[in-house]
């Protein structure tokens, strides 16, 4: 029987459900989309009239949000009205690295994922296509079946995997004009009703379908691979520096290598993000419960030498000037895990700043997009120290001149392009002397600092 859809429900509006749900409404005007999220404060901000006011930032967002909010986009705390209107679900809820019990820092914390099935199992009165959109270890759907089909109700439910892949900072880009879209599932004309949908913008031979298993676990290994592409270079880097060989050279001359290709070799501070690191550990943790000992051991590398490198970084600057920072002030550029996001999770940029709040260094953050609040909070959470002394040493300021004045050193964390714009000789005037730059980004221009009189350090050179 083919299924006819007509309305969508997505549960968990963040960085997945909000771009997700409002890309296919804006190409699917004729399905009409409920966002719903248990956190109101998100709800309401996403629909805050003031489109500068949604609670993600992401570029070209707005304008489908504008385009397609209250026509067939519709952002909602009711839950269960929702759940029971639709005729597919798709679960979109973050699934961290579990913090406590068995796996504890490295698998991943499903309550949120079984939540929702159950409350889906309460509240279903008609069939239902549930739409794995979460990033899940293989075999969740298992779990998820056996919660749904053990309803006493004569109510059918067709589980898919669909794991997403877009990237924060082009999530817009991505959704319109995906690389693929994997669709895994047991019933043939659940998966052709989800198939439906995306060939209404993305063409047809970009669909793929797997079994469920397939499709699970190649999201994992998506991640796992980009993470130790980035892993691989950022090793790289730190023989450049050793050697005289220039990492951006290297990259460019194995990245011409077609079976290389060019992209994802970017040395950098450390890769960051709510994803990578929290998609390898819960690998990892999945082989060793195999007990695949090998295998595990394979990809934890990815997450040391991740850690290895922000470490390191962070050493430089403290042995660069004079092996103390204390009372010195750091000015760091860029606190979000990359460009256009206001996103912070797992940013190598807090685990930088820790390293040097940890040697009572003072620091001064500037970020475009990310609120004051928000780095105290990054900060606080790794409970490195009192709270009141993180914020008699940290602070935030909005304009980057005056995060940078009589600084020290100033170290470059995130590569938003507004840094290069910067009057540059403006700054190193109000510099204490002699005035360092640390690049986590290779983000400016050698020739032209060391011109203006700085002393200028660069990942990889
Ligand atoms: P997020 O934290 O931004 O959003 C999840 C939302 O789900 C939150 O707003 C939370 O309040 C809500 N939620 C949780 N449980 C709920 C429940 N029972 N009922 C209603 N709402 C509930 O997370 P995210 O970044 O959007 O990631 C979601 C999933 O997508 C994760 O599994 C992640 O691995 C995956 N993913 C993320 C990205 C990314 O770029 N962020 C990309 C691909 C895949
Ligand atoms: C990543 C993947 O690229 C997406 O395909 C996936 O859907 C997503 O994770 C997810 O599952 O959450 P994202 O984390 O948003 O997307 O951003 P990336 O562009 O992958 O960057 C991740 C981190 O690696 C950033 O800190 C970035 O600065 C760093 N990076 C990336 C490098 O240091 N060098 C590079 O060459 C590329």
């Amino acid at each position: 029987m083919a299924f006819t859809i007509k309305k969508i429900c997505c549960i968990g509006a963040g960085y997945v459900g909000g771009p997700t749900m409002s890309v296919i409404a804006q190409q699917c005007p004729d399905i009409q989309i409920t966002l719903v999220d248990m956190n109101t404060e998100r709800i309401a901000a996403w629909n805050n009239p003031d489109l500068d006011q949604l609670p993600i930032y992401e570029p070209g967002l707005s304008d489908i949000v504008a385009e397609a909010r209250g026509r067939n986009l519709f952002f909602s705390t009711d839950v269960e009205k929702a759940i029971e209107e639709a005729d597919m679900i798709f679960i979109s809820v973050n699934t961290p690295t579990k913090n406590y019990g068995k796996g504890k820092g490295m698998a991943a914390d499903l309550k949120y994922i079984e939540l929702c099935a159950r409350q889906i199992a309460d509240v279903a009165t008609s069939d239902k296509i549930v739409v794995e959109k979460s990033t899940l270890p293989v075999r969740t759907a298992a779990a998820l079946k056996s919660i749904l089909h053990n309803t006493g109700s004569s109510v059918n439910f067709h589980i898919l995997s669909n794991p997403e892949f877009l990237a924060e900072g082009t999530a817009i880009q991505d959704l319109l004009n995906p690389d693929r879209v994997l669709i895994g599932g047991e019933n043939k004309e659940a998966i052709q009703a989800l198939v439906d949908i995306y060939a209404g913008w993305v063409d047809k031979d970009r669909i793929l379908t797997t079994n469920l298993w397939s499709s699970e676990l190649s999201k994992l290994t998506a991640n796992a691979f980009l993470a130790q592409r980035v892993s691989s270079i950022n090793s790289i880097s730190e023989l450049c520096e050793k050697t005289g060989a220039d990492v951006q050279e290297v990259a460019k001359a194995i990245g011409m290598d077609t079976r290389i290709g060019s992209k994802f070799l970017k040395a950098s501070v450390g890769f960051g993000g709510s994803c990578f690191q929290k998609d390898i550990l819960n690998l990892v943790y999945i082989a060793r419960s195999y007990n695949l000992q090998e295998v595990a051991d394979y990809w934890e590398q990815v997450i040391l030498m991740n850690n290895h490198q922000k470490q390191r970084f962070a050493d430089n600057i403290i042995q660069t000037l004079f092996n103390t920072v204390n009372g010195k002030k750091i000015a760091i550029l860029g606190w979000a895990f990359k460009k256009d996001t206001n996103d912070t999770r797992e940013s190598a940029a807090i685990y930088v700043a820790d390293h040097l709040l940890n040697e009572q260094a003072d620091i001064h953050v500037y970020d475009p997009k990310v609120p004051a609040e928000k780095v105290f909070v990054d900060l606080e959470y790794l409970n490195s120290r009192p709270d009141a002394e993180t914020r008699r040493l940290a602070s935030v300021s909005e304009d980057p001149y005056e995060a940078c004045k009589d600084a020290h050193a100033i170290a470059i964390l995130t590569e938003w392009d507004e840094f290069k714009t910067y009057d540059w000789a403006r700054i190193k005037r109000n510099m204490k002397s002699p005035s360092f730059i640390f690049d986590g980004r290779k983000l400016l221009d050698r020739a032209q600092l060391e011109e203006l009189g700085f002393v200028y350090y660069a990942i990889g050179e």
